[in-house]
This record gives structure tokens, sequence and C-alpha cells, in this order.
């Protein structure tokens, strides 16, 4: 037991190159028991008086079907919150401030090493390849929704706007990474430019070559 604990500990340390970082996980998770009281979080869990928090980083905020959200932070998550350390953080530390009318009642975390700490344990509950991936799936929903088809099998609601499921029979979607830093434009009146920064669109080829 002690032996296997110390492999996994050895492990994460590789994995982030940085000690620091480990035991900043292990903190964090004792600080998640406040969080606890209202939310679950791991396999099977499921909503209480706060929302499941599985599968948090790079979900849009506000987001899952069967919790009933405020008003406030479901709107947040349609004009584009999603969960990001920097998100995560700042909601934590203030949730009030940071999003008026939100329903947490919860004051804080007042001691900006809590809130790292529990940033750390959200973050290391999951892979960079998930995140990108999720991450990616809330940029096209907020920003191209409105008319291609984002998911696995949904319709799009512009008749010439192809779903992103189909691009890759037409070319690799990895082309598409410098166009969306650049500024990708159809050609079509009404498809709008859009640039994204760099991460987000490595974020956006990671999502479209799930689909595929
Ligand atoms: C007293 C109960 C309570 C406590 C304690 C609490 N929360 Fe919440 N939390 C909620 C509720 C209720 C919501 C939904 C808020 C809304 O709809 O405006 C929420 C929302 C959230 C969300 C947004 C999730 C989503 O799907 O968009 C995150 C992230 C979150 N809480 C993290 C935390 C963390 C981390 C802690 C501990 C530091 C914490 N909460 C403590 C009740 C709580
Ligand atoms: C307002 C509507 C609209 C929005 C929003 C929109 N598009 Fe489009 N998009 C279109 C239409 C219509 C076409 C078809 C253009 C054509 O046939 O030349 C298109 C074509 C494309 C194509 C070319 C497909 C091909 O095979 O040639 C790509 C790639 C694309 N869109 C990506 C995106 C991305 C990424 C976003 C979000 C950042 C987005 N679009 C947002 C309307 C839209």
């Amino acid at each position: 037991m002690g032996a296997s604990v110390r492999w996994v500990g050895l492990f994460v340390i590789m994995l982030s190159g940085a000690p620091a970082f480990a035991q900043s996980v292990e903190m964090g998770a004792e600080v998640f028991a406040r969080c606890a009281i209202c939310h679950e979080i791991g396999p099977g869990a499921g909503n209480r008086q706060g929302p499941q928090l599985n599968e948090l980083l790079g979900r849009r905020a506000g987001d899952l079907p069967d919790f009933s959200y405020s008003e406030a932070l479901r709107e947040a998550g349609q004009n584009g919150l999603v969960w990001t350390a920097e998100t995560l953080a700042e909601f934590i530390a203030r949730p009030r401030h940071f999003e008026p009318g939100s329903r947490m009642i919860f004051r804080g975390l007042r001691n900006p090493a809590e809130v790292e700490d529990v940033v750390a344990y959200l973050v290391s509950l999951e892979t960079p390849d998930q995140v990108a991936s999720r991450t990616g799936k809330a940029l096209v929903e907020t920003y191209c929704g409105a008319c291609h088809a984002t998911g696995s099998e949904d319709l799009g609601p512009h008749a010439e706007a192809p779903a992103f499921r189909d691009l890759h029979h037409r070319y690799d979607v990895g082309d598409l990474a410098e166009a969306l830093v650049e500024g990708l434009s159809s050609g079509h009146p009404d498809m709008p430019e859009f640039e994204f920064d760099p991460d987000q669109a490595e974020a956006v080829i990671a999502y479209l070559k799930s689909l595929e």
C-alpha cells in the first residue's frame, strides 16, 4: 500500500514536472471536502445541491442538461464562459462577485493558496487531451453552432453549412489550424470571419478529430 501510493505520487510529479504541483493536488483534495458538502466528483457522481463536477475543465458553465442552474450561470455559459484553471480560480474565490445571480451559496475561498490547491486538484483529475477536446467542443458550440452541426449526429441549423463530423471526408482537419488562427473565412456571405488564439485553435482541431 505504502509503496503503491509513492509510485502514484511519483507518476504525478513526472507528468507535471513539478513536485510543488503534486503537493498542491494533495492539499487541494483536502480543501475539496468543503465543496463536497454540495458537489460530487468521481465515478458515479450525481447532482446534489450543486452540479456534479466530472469532466469540468473545458465544459461550458451551466451546461449540464439535468441540473437546474440559475439563469445567470446558464447565460454566462451560452455567452462563452468555459471552465479553465483561470476562470475556476476566479469563480471559486468569489462566486457572487464573479457571476452575480449565481445560486452557489458559498462565500468563496479567501485564501489564494487554497484556491490554487483546489484548482490543481480539479485539473489533476483529467488528461490534457480530454480537456483540449472538450474545450474545442465548447468553442464550436458557442461560435459555430448557430449554423453548423457540431456533434456526432445533430442536424445543423443552416442547410448550406457542412456538418463538422463530415469535414474530414474532404480534407485533413489538421490543415485548418492555421486558418483558425489567421482568420477563417469560407467566402460564404453567411459565415463571419473568425480568429482564434493558437491554444483555442488546437482545442478546436482536437475536437474535430474526435468526431472522425
Ligand atoms: C452550499 C453549496 C455549495 C458549496 C459549498 C459549493 N458549491 Fe459550487 N455550486 C453550488 C450550486 C448550487 C451551483 C450552481 C450555481 C448556479 O446555478 O448559479 C454551483 C456551481 C459550481 C460550479 C459550476 C459548475 C457548472 O456546471 O457550470 C463549479 C465549478 C463549482 N460550483 C465549484 C465549487 C467548488 C470548487 C467548491 C468548493 C471550493 C464549491 N463549488 C462549493 C453549490 C455549492
Ligand atoms: C452564420 C453562419 C455560420 C457560422 C456562425 C459559421 N459558419 Fe462555417 N460555414 C457556413 C456556411 C454557410 C458554409 C458553407 C460555405 C460554402 O459552401 O462555401 C460554411 C463553411 C465552413 C467551412 C468550409 C467547409 C468546406 O468543406 O469547405 C469550414 C471549415 C467552416 N465553415 C468552419 C466554421 C467554423 C470553425 C466556425 C466557428 C468558428 C464556423 N464555420 C461558423 C456558415 C457559418
